[in-house]
């Protein structure tokens, strides 16, 4: 079996941070989101995954994952020129899959507790098209299916009156007529080839279809409070360990750590409070400042004077003599918040494009 992982589309709704980046690439829990789905598979027992990516960021992502190696597999790149839809995605990764049973992931999802499941109950049922659905208390921004005496009858995207209370989770298990499907299909009216589109025309021919419900956690990261949202899931399944926190990094003995928390190598918490679940990244320094529950501080931060919680906090930021506590927040890489000296003491901000402030 193999595996697709989306890593392209516009991000648009994450912006500014997706101006730069790619969007699969923000850390949660200070591990690049992507790492999620791949691990996913991985464990799940694939070897060959393919990673279908958009022009502009396929030289950040081929550096963040390189060949696979790092997880013991084969990672080949996939070039998609245009966010052309799901059901595109994999029209133009037919030449990888050929005739092999695939998993196909959404690299947005992140999902506890693996996929083993689905992948067991994709070849028990000998379906042609698995999905993996959840309820959710919003299901008209997703693919929604309608069920009746145990099977899907229908899929339907982003539906002003849904069917069911169930979104259409982006973990999908196909064999080889999901290729028909595609092909089959048009455009929809936003221009995409959804994949509710190509479920629907599996239901219309008399394939099979059959689901799984996700009892656990799962999240689409299409927007900043789902990000952090999947940040403070992610963050809680920090185990407690009998002996603390987990600190590779140094922390001073006017420091406090407290609950679920774990600092990494090179960080260093100098007359602070760290209360869990937290993640402090390596190489960051942490001088007279609050860290609150739910906050992931990634690598070669400095925080100074500050307060911050239920935030994510990416490379190389600097938060400094800052008088209010921050919160809810999401900080891309190296963003400056510091509290000006000089008089009159204005609010000074150098924003790029799309950025939101909150005062
Ligand atoms: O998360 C589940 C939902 O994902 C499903 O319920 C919907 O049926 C499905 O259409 C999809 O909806 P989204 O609006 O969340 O899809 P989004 O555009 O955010 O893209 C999902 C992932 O696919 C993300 O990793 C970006 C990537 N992508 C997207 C498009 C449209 C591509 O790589 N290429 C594309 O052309």
């Amino acid at each position: 079996m193999k595996a697709l992982i989306t890593a392209g589309g516009r991000g648009t709704r994450l912006r500014p941070i997706t101006h730069t980046s790619n969007k699969h690439l923000i850390p949660i829990s200070n591990k690049p989101m992507i790492h999620y789905a791949i691990e996913a598979v991985v464990a799940a027992g694939v070897r060959e995954i393919g990673v279908v990516v958009n022009p502009e960021t396929i030289e950040e992502l081929e550096k963040a994952l390189g060949s696979g190696s790092d997880w013991g597999v084969h990672i080949t790149y996939i070039i998609q020129e245009e966010p052309l839809g799901l059901a595109h995605v994999i029209k133009i990764s037919q030449d990888f899959i050929k005739d092999e049973p695939f998993i196909f992931y959404l690299g947005d999802n992140v999902i506890v507790g693996g996929i083993d499941r689905f992948v067991q109950a994709f070849s028990e049922n000998t379906s042609d098209c698995h999905l993996v659905i959840s309820k959710v208390k919003d299901p008209h921004r997703f693919g929604v299916p309608e069920l009746k005496n145990g099977r899907i009858i229908g899929v339907e995207e982003k539906p002003r009156s849904p069917k069911s209370p169930y979104a259409v989770t982006g973990i999908y298990l196909y064999n080889q007529h999901i290729f028909e499907a595609v092909h089959a299909i048009k455009p929809s009216a936003r221009g995409e080839l959804e994949i509710s589109d190509a479920h629907q025309y599996l239901i219309n021919q008399g394939f099979s279809l059959s689901y799984s419900e996700v009892t656990g956690w799962w999240k689409d990261t299409g927007q900043p409070g789902d990000l952090l949202e999947a940040n403070r899931f992610v963050l809680d399944q920090i185990i407690e360990r009998p002996h603390g926190p987990l600190v590779e990094g140094e922390v001073d003995s006017n420091s406090e750590l407290c609950g679920k928390v774990i600092i990494e190598k090179g960080a260093k918490i100098i007359h602070s409070q760290i209360r869990g679940p937290a993640i402090i990244g390596e190489g960051t320094v942490i001088e007279n400042s609050y860290v609150g529950p739910y906050t992931s501080i990634y690598h070669d931060c400095h925080i100074k004077n500050s307060e911050l919680e239920y935030s994510i906090i990416m490379e190389r930021c600097r938060i400094i003599d800052i008088d209010f506590r921050i919160e809810k927040s999401l900080l891309g890489r190296e963003v400056t918040l510091s509290s000006g000296k000089s008089k009159p003491r204005t609010q000074k901000f150098i924003l790029g494009d799309e950025s939101r402030i909150e005062l």
